[in-house]
């Protein structure tokens, strides 16, 4: 029992001793995995002005301080949160990429990047998609 109350403290000090620091890159930027079956799904919201318009609002709240208002990646919290970013204004960034992953990364997000879930309904997220896919037309 007196042992016991003696090792607790011990273990305490040894959490608290500084752990090695991941590299701040691989912290900004995992790796985005989306599983296959999310990637296959096809986008069922056809691109309206109405749901456009919807979705460049909520672009201006949610994501242009992070992927800038023109898509290009240059939002305001990219320096201060260390943020590595791809340009979506750039035909190729996205052209590899399915509306489903599209679909699944704004849902759920990626890294620091928070998912839209709860935000907003799985319709206005796909609106969200033709949205984004806009920024290199
Ligand atoms: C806190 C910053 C932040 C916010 C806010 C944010 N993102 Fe991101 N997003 C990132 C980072 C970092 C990545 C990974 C690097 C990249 O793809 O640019 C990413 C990745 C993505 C990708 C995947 C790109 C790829 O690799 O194919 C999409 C699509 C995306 N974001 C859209 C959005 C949308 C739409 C919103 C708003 C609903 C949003 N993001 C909000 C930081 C953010």
């Amino acid at each position: 029992m007196i042992k016991a109350l003696f090792a607790t403290p011990a273990l305490f000090l040894l959490a608290l001793l500084p752990q090695t620091p991941s590299a701040p890159d691989a912290a900004a930027n995992p790796p985005l995995v989306i599983p296959a079956a999310a990637a296959a799904v096809p986008n069922p919201v056809k691109s309206t002005p109405e749901n456009q318009a919807f979705a460049k609002k909520v672009y201006g709240y949610d994501c242009a301080m992070c992927h800038g208002p023109k898509g290009d990646g240059k939002g305001e919290m990219v320096d201060s949160m260390k943020l590595t970013m791809k340009d979506f204004s750039n035909p190729a960034t996205l052209s590899g990429r399915t509306d489903g992953e599209l679909f699944w990364v704004i849902k759920n997000g990626v890294g620091q990047m928070p998912g839209e879930t709860g935000r907003q309904t799985d319709a206005q997220i796909w609106a969200m998609v033709h949205y984004v896919r806009g920024f290199s037309k």
